[in-house]
């Protein structure tokens, strides 16, 4: 069959299921699963299969978000499909559907949108394995120890060798499934799927091998099964990491020692400024602060800030530390790299950055450290530039 030929065969999906089990406060079909709702992976699952009649059974009050999924899921395909309206019980959702098959349909197969992940090749075969005469269901064997019985008293051991589990969809020749509907709706008996309404009526059934991805939908635990086999994670939203970029320069000047990278170094020239010029705390102070959009260094720890004057990196890299911490971010790592002649610094490397990772909490934080050629500031040994880039994580 090409796609543009009239179809014999007709897909009747009933979706319109409040999903009490579910519990998810919207009608268990329109329940997201990865970013597509649990209808949307039914009809991917329809729309890969055999180009057949589409009919998707909506809650009621929600056609129009089901017309739009099945437009979408059906793109391009030129398939015959339509939205009807469900009723009160599945049975009786089906016979909705029922009433709108197409004129040329011979078979019809009738699937629950809750077995979302049901795989196309179980449509098809169940398809192909319909006669004139008789229905299809896909079964699974038992796997469970079965027992019979009665309130908390075991009865008796059930054979389960005799049992199979139905799923959907399930097929039969069009005119016996309307006939044996239209005695269901005169008796009023109430069947559970649609082969037992079918058998009620006298028709035959046979089964063919199901799947266990086609496992309905029913429970929380069911939903994380789903989600958790289409590799998501089952988390509602995946967290994004953010990062942050800081630079400093100061000069070198003044008296006393100079205080780089959090630790103090005798001897060496000291940088000027504000605090005590340690360019690589106050650069990773703006990487950290930038990260997490909380302003930068001048508008927390500036000179309106006395309180800092001549402070050292453990103070400025602490309180750093606690604000993101406030606003909901741990600490990745930092990395920070300065420019300058002096000091020599790999000697002391390992103990900067356990000074600095002290100060910040214990987060990961590397330091290196370049000369420039003897190029620029740093080269001609006036100052010191510093850049730092940090990784922080929102906490979940
Ligand atoms: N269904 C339907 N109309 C109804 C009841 C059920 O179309 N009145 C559909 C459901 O949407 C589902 C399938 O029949 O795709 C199987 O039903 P079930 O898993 O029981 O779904 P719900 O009835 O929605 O869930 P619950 O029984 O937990 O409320
Ligand atoms: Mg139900």
């Amino acid at each position: 069959m090409t796609e543009y030929e009239a179809p014999t065969t007709a897909i009747i999906i009933v979706a319109a299921g409040s999903g009490t089990r579910l519990g998810a406060g919207t009608p268990k079909a329109l329940v997201d699963i990865d970013g597509r709702s649990v209808l949307r992976h039914a009809l991917d699952g329809v729309f890969a299969a055999h180009p057949m009649q589409v009919i998707v059974v909506a809650p009621a009050g929600h056609e129009q978000v089901v017309a739009d999924e099945l437009a979408d899921a059906g793109s391009g395909r030129g398939w015959r499909a339509s939205v009807v309206t469900g009723g009160a019980t599945r049975q009786q959702s089906v016979a909705a559907g029922l009433a709108a098959l197409a004129d040329g349909i011979r078979i019809v197969l009738v699937h629950d949108a809750a077995r979302a992940l049901t795989p196309p090749s179980q449509i098809d075969a169940v398809a192909d394995a319909v006669t004139a005469d008789a229905g299809v269901i896909p079964a699974l064997a038992v796997i469970d120890t079965l027992k019979q019985i009665d309130g908390d008293a075991v009865v008796a051991a059930v054979d389960r060798s005799v049992l199979a589990a139905a799923q959907t969809p399930q097929g039969f020749p069009r005119a016996a499934l309307e006939e044996a509907y239209a005695r269901a709706l005169a008796s009023r008996d109430e069947h559970t799927d649609d082969a037992a309404l079918f058998a009620a009526a006298g028709g035959a059934v046979h089964r063919i091998p199901g799947s266990a991805l086609a496992f309905k939908i029913t429970t929380p635990a069911d939903l994380q099964r789903a989600r958790l086999l289409l590799g998501g994670s089952t988390a509602s939203a995946p967290v994004i990491p953010r990062i942050g970029v800081g630079t400093d320069v100061h000069a070198f000047g003044g008296d006393g020692d100079l205080w780089l990278a959090g630790l103090q170094w005798p001897g060496e020239q000291p940088l000027s400024g504000h605090s005590d010029g340690d360019a690589v705390a106050h650069a990773i102070v703006d990487a950290l602060l930038g990260a997490a959009g909380l302003g930068d260094i001048g508008q927390h720890f500036g000179t309106s800030h006395p309180e800092y004057a001549g402070a050292h990196a453990d103070v400025f890299l602490a309180r750093t530390a606690r604000m993101l911490a406030d606003a909901g971010f741990a600490i990745g790592n930092v990395s920070v790299q300065f420019q300058g002649n002096r000091p020599r610094f790999s000697s002391r490397r390992a103990e900067a950055e356990r000074a600095l990772s002290d100060a910040l909490g214990g987060a990961s934080v590397s330091v290196s450290a370049t000369t420039t050629d003897g190029l620029g500031f740093t080269g001609r040994g006036e100052g010191i530039a510093v850049t730092a880039v940090a990784l922080i994580i929102p906490r979940s």
